[in-house]
């Protein structure tokens, strides 16, 4: 039986992953940081499955690392541990750095020193191009980022994560570690982060729309620059990604996007929409202290190379998306793949 160990487990994508992995028979080692209170909320389904163990680590600790690795001798490991907010980075740059890219390099010093060494996937971000965009065209109409755009972050956690994915192919370099580094374009999900700006606006649709139905207090929502634009896919089939970069025969680096572009305030539009709003402005406020103190402006992936060497390509469209994540909020659950694994026993650990 493959073992797989996923760093940042208890975050939006490890929850899927763990899921996806469970699926293909894969035993799971899921790595959560101690925390004061019970942060396995989005493990529900992983956790009633005998296969899921939930382990205790942090990445920034490399004799856990150490230890975990050699003790479990895995196939794969993930790394999707972060202080994944853009805009904490700023207030929290130091941290930031030891998580994503101190973290990064303990896990590919703890794979460098094994005898048998397990297949790495390392969590990139679109974040990391920054300002920079490809055109194939005199307008720049149509511009976009694939793997051959430079890169130029612009915050403390782009920063971090450009360390990491250097790293990343140093090693796949120098010491022959079957290493890859996937640079997911934003992707959301009713697991998504609160403070996230699209879970934020469908938290908050649900929000206005039980204040309209039973007549409450009419709430405001606050947001920051609605300019930016982002190409927004679906999580649960970003992780599929990850995983296919692994059954590669040779390690490589890859965009994982929808190809689309839109607002954040298209974004608002088509939630407002869901609920037969189709005046947002009377709701919303713009809030300056929600502004970056720089900003990654536009993000449009290409990812023809995933598709013609993974053969993976996204499905749910942009609409999808958004009411995927307002009916989650509007009517709570968790939905998705809960019917698609055959429920196990609790783990002791
Ligand atoms: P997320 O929901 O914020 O999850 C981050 C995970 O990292 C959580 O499980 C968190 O644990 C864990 N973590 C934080 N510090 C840690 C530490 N010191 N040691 C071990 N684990 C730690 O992020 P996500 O959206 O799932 O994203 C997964 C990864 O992909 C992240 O690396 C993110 O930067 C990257 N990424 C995300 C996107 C996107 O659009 N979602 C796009 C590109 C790249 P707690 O639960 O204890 O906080
Ligand atoms: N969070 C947030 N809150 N963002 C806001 C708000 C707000 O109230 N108002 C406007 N925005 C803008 C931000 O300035 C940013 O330009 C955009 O909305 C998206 O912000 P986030 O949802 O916080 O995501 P992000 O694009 O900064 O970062 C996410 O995607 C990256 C990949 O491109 C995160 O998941 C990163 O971890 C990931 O690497």
């Amino acid at each position: 039986m493959k073992r797989a160990i996923i760093y940042g487990v208890t975050g939006q994508d490890g929850s899927y992953l763990s899921e996806f992995l469970l699926n293909k028979g894969y035993k799971v080692y899921g790595v959560t940081r101690r925390s004061s209170i019970d942060n396995t909320a989005r493990l529900h389904i992983s956790l009633t499955n005998k296969r899921f163990k939930l382990v205790q680590g942090d990445v920034t600790d490399l004799p856990s690392i150490y230890r975990l690795l050699n003790n479990v001798q895995p196939h794969e490991v993930y790394n999707l541990a972060a202080q994944s907010h853009v805009g904490t980075s700023f207030e929290q740059p130091t941290n930031t750095w030891n998580v994503v890219a101190q973290g990064c390099m303990n896990i590919l010093e703890t794979i460098r020193s094994m005898s048998k060494r397990p297949r790495f996937y390392q969590a990139s971000s679109s974040e990391m191009f920054g300002d920079s965009f490809e055109c194939d065209d005199s307008d720049c109409l149509e511009a976009y980022q694939d793997e051959y755009t430079v890169f130029n972050p612009q915050s403390p956690y782009a920063v971090a994560k450009l360390a990491a994915h250097q790293a990343t192919t140093l090693y796949r370099d120098s010491y022959g570690i079957f290493a890859c580094s996937g640079i997911l374009f934003n992707h959301e999900s009713e697991r998504r982060g609160e403070n996230f700006v699209t879970r934020k606006v469908t938290k908050y649709i649900a929000k206005l729309h039980q204040a309209l139905d039973e007549g409450g207090d009419i709430p405001i929502l606050s947001l920051g620059n609605l300019n930016v634009e982002r190409d927004w896919g679906y999580a649960p089939e970003y992780v599929e990604a990850m995983w296919l970069m692994l059954q590669q025969e040779n390690p490589d680096d890859f965009v994982i996007s929808t190809g689309e572009t839109w607002t954040i305030e298209d974004f608002v539009i088509e939630a407002f929409r869901c609920i037969d709003i189709y005046e947002y402005k009377d709701y919303v406020k713009i809030d300056e202290k929600l502004r970056r103190p720089s900003e990654v402006y536009y993000l449009r992936g290409k990812s023809d190379k995933a598709k013609e060497l993974l053969g993976w390509s996204p499905k749910v469209s942009f609409e999808q998306l958004v009411k995927i994540m307002v009916d989650h909020d509007i009517q709570g659950g968790y939905g998705y793949v809960e019917d698609q694994l055959s429920y196990g026993e609790v783990w002791n650990n």
